[in-house]
């Protein structure tokens, strides 16, 4: 198989009367989700557990084991036995701590080939991003295909090294262009990247963290936070099928991926904005639920600790400014408890802490039974 020669941008024979219905419906989607990001008083806050969680599946497409309650109780000092099931965990911090990266760079500087770079080094710090060129394009032949075998057997084989930059340039160029509609241009770009295949690993990663971080800086959502993975990694099948098929570089293909795109695009949107309301009426009832039970000027600190980090020990209000003494906290946590609102997740023995959870939030964003 030849390395494959990317099309340049824009793609000109897309189909685009089949796709109008379908245009229509992903952007409804995607504005309503917005109007509830928009209302957000405290993004950090509420949101923090979705970016996780997007950490979470888009690392599982790529064969990752690790789950969110698994992150959050590493988070929390409970690690896990296995050597991989920590690297797991590692590389979703990673791939979190690239996204916070991102959204405080494009504060203020557009997006740009060189941050996708920086990013690249973040996701990939640690043990299994050596021998990876952190941080670089490949100046190598690569190939996507079952592990180990050999280049003739490739699924795939991507741009020769010498055609990348051009093909990375054509890319940068049509990202910052104003195209007719901006969801198609998206499906677009991320497909391109994947064809691209611009790194020696991580490419899937990145090419899906593009995802919010281009509709945030188009405007289409307030808070970069858009949570794509989970139907890619349900129809993982489809997703590779499509993104294999553009090898053909025709406009059924394009206009294929693109319908699988939207269709992506607009049940997330919905997903999106359901999570993302249940998420702010739960904050909004335990407010009420953590002062009527402690009766303490603390109550809202405290929850806003717990929504950051859901599942905890109680050192997590060690430093915490405006925190009231240890023994008051204990007692606060005492009530928590036994009202059921936070569970008991492993119990403390000798020098280990009791972990708890702030469970009703974790099942939000995981579905029931998270840990
Ligand atoms: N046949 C293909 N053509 C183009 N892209 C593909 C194909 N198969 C898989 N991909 C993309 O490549 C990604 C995997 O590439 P890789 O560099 O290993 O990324 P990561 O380390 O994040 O998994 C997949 O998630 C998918 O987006
Ligand atoms: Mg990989």
């Amino acid at each position: 198989m030849k390395p494959f020669q990317p099309q340049k941008l824009p793609i000109k024979d897309i189909q685009w009367d089949s796709l109008i219905p379908l245009i229509g419906r992903a952007n409804r989607s995607l504005a309503y989700y917005d109007g509830i990001l928009y209302g957000l008083a405290n993004p950090d806050i509420l949101l923090s557990p979705l970016t996780t969680q997007e950490a979470v599946l888009s690392s599982k497409i790529e064969g990752t084991q690790a789950t969110l309650g698994d992150v959050l109780k590493f988070e929390a000092g409970d690690a896990p036995v296995e050597e991989s099931r920590v690297l797991d965990i590692e590389e979703i911090m990673n791939y979190r701590r690239a996204m916070h990266h991102a959204e405080e760079q494009l504060q203020s500087r557009p997006f740009s080939l060189n941050l996708l770079k920086d990013l690249h080094a973040v996701l990939l710090d640690g043990v299994r991003g050596k021998f990876k060129a952190r941080g670089q394009f490949r100046s190598s032949q690569n190939w996507i295909g079952i592990p180990g075998t050999p280049i003739d057997k490739a699924q795939f084989v991507p741009p020769a090294p010498n055609d990348v930059k051009p093909a990375l340039a054509n890319w940068e160029k049509y990202y910052h262009t104003d195209r007719p509609d901006p969801l198609v241009q998206l499906a677009i770009l991320h497909a391109q990247f994947e064809l691209i295949h611009p790194f020696l690993d991580g490419n899937g990663r990145l090419g899906r963290m593009i995802v919010p971080l281009f509709l945030f800086e188009r405007k289409l959502i307030a808070n970069p936070v858009f949570y794509i993975s989970s139907y890619l990694e349900a129809h993982r099948k489809e997703y590779i099928a499509g993104l294999k098929g553009l090898s053909e570089k025709t406009s059924v293909a394009w206009t294929r991926w693109i319908d699988f795109f939207l269709t992506a695009m607009d049940e997330q949107a919905i997903d999106n904005a359901k999570k993302a309301r249940a998420i702010i009426d739960l904050y909004a009832r335990l407010k009420k639920d953590v002062a009527d039970l402690t009766r303490s000027q603390y109550a809202v600190p405290l929850l806003d600790c717990l929504f950051k980090q859901p599942v905890f020990t109680s050192s997590l209000f060690d430093h915490q400014p405006g925190m009231p003494s240890k023994p008051m906290i204990m007692n606060m946590l005492a009530r928590l408890k036994k009202a059921g609102m936070i569970k008991v997740i492993r119990e403390g023995s000798g020098r280990r802490p009791q972990i708890l959870s702030l469970a009703e939030l974790l099942n939000i964003c995981e579905g029931p039974e998270v840990v």
